[in-house]
């Protein structure tokens, strides 16, 4: 893959997740969700590393470890550990 196809490859996903977070954060906001800002944090962080990630892409400083950890950190960590608490709430339950 050349360095054009792969900054636009990174850039679809970082649209993808922006509007994932977005359409979440406005779910939990609709229904309420008391930790939407520590939410919302936990999502701008991920943003950031995302949007970092980019930069060194199109500067060539790309670090070939920083996509998986943070596929890691998104997927497996975000997810499972702050998403699925919101489940049960946004579901008619509690936090
Ligand atoms: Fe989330």
């Amino acid at each position: 893959m050349n360095k054009s196809d792969f900054l636009a490859l990174l850039n679809d996903l970082a649209s993808l997740v922006h509007e994932h977070f977005e359409t979440e954060e406005n779910i939990l906001r609709e229904h309420g969700y008391p930790q939407l800002k520590a939410h919302q944090a936990e999502h701008d962080a991920l943003r950031g590393r995302l949007t970092d990630l980019l930069y060194e892409a199109i500067y060539d400083r790309f670090d070939t470890n920083g996509l998986p950890q943070l596929a890691r950190d998104l997927v497996l960590n975000h997810v499972r550990d702050c998403d699925l608490a919101f489940k049960g709430f946004v579901a008619g339950g509690s936090v």
